[in-house]
Order: structure tokens, then C-alpha cells, then sequence
């Protein structure tokens, strides 16, 4: 294993980390982000993106394994290491029993996500590098984080229903991290290619923030609709009683 001494400020890891500063901090800061920063997640919030990443994934692996050998996408291909598809079938499967994918639910903003990893892996292939950066480096730095709150917060024991915090293909995430950038930044671009990728980067954090919205919402309508019925059971019981 080879890692680079120090890095450049034209180094693509560095460039894609500084351009999406901002939209990081904006991806922290929405509600679903908040509710595991706060430490209490919910079941349906987490029920919910498992769904959502069951698309993404799907669309995402399914494009880098299309695009192995493309220059671009060669060297950022891991699916030993980080492919999260098979584990958050098995979390799925945890949650909503055999017959997860009849039951599954996708937002509309994950349709959008998983059309957009679809349209560049056949268009952009180098583009993929921006998504996966975006989802793998995430899941290897504050995902870890969110593991551990999601199984205080559900009281989940023995790793059930989190197999995709788990990475038993990396010992140390943040030596694979460094890896990881270094062998980002051995890809060679074309200047256009390069600023096509860093403004891809930025469109990948936002299609995240809109999925969590969108899953949000979502959770909001069921918590009030299940508010509603247990308000309108509660004032039958309360008139039969009385
Ligand atoms: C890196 C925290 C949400 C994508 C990191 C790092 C932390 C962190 C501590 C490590 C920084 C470093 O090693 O220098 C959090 C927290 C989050 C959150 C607390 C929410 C509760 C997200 C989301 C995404 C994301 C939603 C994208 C969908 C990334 C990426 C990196 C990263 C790509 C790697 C940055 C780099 O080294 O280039 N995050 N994160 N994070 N996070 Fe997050």
C-alpha cells in the first residue's frame, strides 16, 4: 500500500472536500441528520432510509460494476471492501421480514438519486467518482457515528439491523480512507472532466439532502396520521366510558 506524503491543493481529494465544505454542513443540518446528532433516532426514520439506500446502492453499485474498467472508476473500485447493497438487503430484510421488497417504500427524491446514478453511469462514467466519494467516505467517517446511535436509540442487539454501518472488508477506515484519496487523486482528468466532477460532487450532497427531506416528510405525515387515530380512539374509548 502506497500513500502520498502531502497533498496538493490541485489534489482531486482535496479539491472535492473543500467545493463541498459547505454542502456537508448543510446535509448535517437537516432534520434527519439533527434527530442522530440529538441521539434519538425513530424506527420509521430509520426503516425509511434503509429503503432509500436500497435504491441508491443498488443504482450506485450497479453502475461502478458497468464501469469497472473504465480509467476513471478502476482505480476508486472496491466492492470487496465497501459494496453496501447485500447488507442493507440483509437490514431490510431484519426490519420488514422476507417478503422486504414487496414492502419497501421509496420517496420521490430517491427515484430522482437513483435516475441520476443510472443516466451517468451509461453518460458519465467518471462522473461516479463524485458519488461514490460522496456515499462510501461519508459512511466510512460520520456513517460510523450514526451506527452507534441507531442501535442505542432502537436498542438493537447483537448488530442485527446494521449490517450496513459495518465494514468487515476494512480494518482501518482511516487508513482506507487515505487510500482511497490517493487513489482518487491518481485519476487523470481533463480540466473540463475535473470541474464537471467537483460540481458533480456538490449535485451528490444535495441529491442527500433532498432524499432526507423527502424521508422526513414522509415520517412526519405517518407520525401525525398515527397522532390522529390514537386521538380519535382515545376520545371513542373516553365517550363510551362515559
Ligand atoms: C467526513 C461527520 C453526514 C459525507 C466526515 C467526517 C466527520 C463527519 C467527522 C470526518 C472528517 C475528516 O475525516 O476529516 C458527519 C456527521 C454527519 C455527517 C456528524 C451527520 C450527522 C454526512 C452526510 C454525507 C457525508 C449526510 C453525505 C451524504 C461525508 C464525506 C466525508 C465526510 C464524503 C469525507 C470528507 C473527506 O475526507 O474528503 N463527516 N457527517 N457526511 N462526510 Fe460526513
Amino acid at each position: 500500500m502506497c500513500f502520498p506524503l502531502s497533498l496538493s491543493h490541485s489534489d482531486l481529494s482535496e479539491q472535492i472536500k473543500a467545493v463541498t465544505k459547505d454542502s456537508h454542513v448543510r446535509a448535517e443540518n437537516t432534520e434527519l441528520m439533527l434527530a442522530y446528532q440529538r441521539g434519538n433516532v425513530s424506527l420509521p426514520q430509520y426503516k425509511l432510509l434503509l429503503c432509500s439506500l436500497y435504491e441508491i446502492y443498488q443504482a450506485l453499485e450497479e453502475a461502478l460494476d458497468n464501469n469497472s474498467n473504465h480509467p476513471s472508476v478502476a482505480p476508486i473500485y472496491f466492492p470487496l471492501e465497501l459494496a453496501r447493497l447485500e447488507s442493507v438487503e440483509r437490514d431490510l430484510e431484519h426490519f420488514y421480514g422476507q417478503d422486504w421488497r414487496e414492502k419497501i417504500v421509496v420517496p420521490a427524491a430517491t427515484k430522482i438519486y437513483a435516475h441520476r446514478l443510472r443516466q451517468i453511469g451509461k453518460d458519465n462514467p467518471e462522473y461516479l467518482v463524485a458519488h461514490a466519494y460522496t456515499r462510501y467516505l461519508g459512511d466510512l467517517s460520520g456513517g460510523q457515528v450514526l451506527g452507534r446511535i441507531t442501535q442505542k436509540s432502537l436498542g438493537l442487539k447483537g448488530g442485527e439491523g446494521l449490517s450496513f454501518f459495518s465494514f468487515p472488508g476494512v480494518s482501518s477506515p482511516n487508513l482506507f480512507k487515505q487510500l482511497y484519496r490517493s487513489r482518487m487523486n491518481s485519476i487523470e482528468l481533463e480540466e473540463e472532466e475535473r470541474k464537471g466532477m467537483l460540481q458533480e460532487a456538490v449535485r451528490a450532497f444535495e441529491l442527500n439532502i433532498q432524499v432526507f427531506d423527502d424521508l422526513q416528510k414522509m415520517v412526519s405525515v405517518t407520525e401525525r396520521e398515527s397522532e390522529l387515530m390514537h386521538t380519535t380512539t382515545r376520545n371513542r374509548c373516553t365517550r363510551h366510558t362515559s
